[in-house]
């Protein structure tokens, strides 16, 4: 059988008001609802998710962009995973360079994504360099990122793990900007046999990788069917209806 691609949206900070997120979830879930060959998650800010709970259905799930490491801890202002858990969320990013910008570290993605597999959520866990240097050495960088930011992840939880590959250089710009999907091949390469090295190579191969970073309608079919990676984490398209709704149905015709 043919394995769905997972696209994912992440909203970030948008749209500004309700109105507006109930509009475009509408139109994603209905546009990712004819799809056989995509999974297709939202992950809408904080103050919409319980908003959409319980909306998603087998093809269309609801995410969510972050969490905390804990249940019922004493932290203002943080969610728990099983307040997400409790919303129907199925995925939960951890470890976006966003949050990674404003202190996180590989220990607590490490921490999150541990956490996101307790309450039977599945986390995609990003990793990504901040440039590329021609000596190679952002593979270092992506090497230690898995490194710590795996650890403590059982192997029996890599098949619902979701490693997304974003180099930060690649994010918020245009297609013509976006990692190459021969560059995007060679890492997904780099990040399986990375992760042979560190566990076994049936580990290696269980989690899905997916490619993010200024990923829009035209460069969407060439990543998936050159890139070869299972998916792909957008950004600013997926506020885009009928942009998103075009790479979905783009993304299901990839073998
Ligand atoms: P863009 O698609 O806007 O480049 O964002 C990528 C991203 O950060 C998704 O998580």
């Amino acid at each position: 059988m043919r394995k769905k691609k997972l696209v994912v949206a992440n909203w970030k900070m948008n749209p500004a008001t309700l109105p507006e997120a109930r509009v475009l979830f509408a139109r994603a879930t209905r546009a990712g609802s004819r799809l056989e060959n995509v999974q297709t998650v939202i992950c809408p800010p904080f103050p919409y998710l319980g908003v959409f709970a319980h909306r998603g259905t087998t093809r269309v799930r609801l995410g969510a962009q972050d969490v905390f490491w804990q249940n019922s801890a004493r932290v203002t202002g943080e969610v728990s995973p099983e307040q997400l858990a409790d919303l129907g969320v199925s995925h939960v990013i951890v470890g976006h360079s966003e949050r990674r910008a404003l202190g996180e570290s590989d220990e607590i993605v490490a921490k999150k994504a541990v956490a996101v597999l307790k309450e039977g959520m599945r986390p995609i866990l990003c990793i990504g360099e901040k440039e590329r240097d021609e000596d190679g050495r952002y593979f270092e960088t992506l090497k230690n990122q898995i490194k710590g930011s795996l650890a403590g992840i059982r192997r029996s939880d890599f098949r619902e793990l979701v490693i997304a590959y974003e180099p930060l250089w690649a994010i918020g710009k245009s297609a013509r900007d976006a990692c190459q999907p021969r560059d995007i091949r060679e890492t997904e390469i780099f990040m399986r046999k990375t992760l042979t090295d560190l566990y076994d190579s049936e580990t290696a191969q269980a989690p899905a990788i997916l490619y993010g970073g200024s990923v829009e309608g035209e460069n969407t079919a060439a990543i998936l069917s050159e890139g070869g990676v299972g998916g792909l984490l957008v950004g600013h398209k997926s506020l885009d209806a009928e942009e998103f709704s075009a790479m979905l149905k783009e993304a299901n015709t990839v073998a």
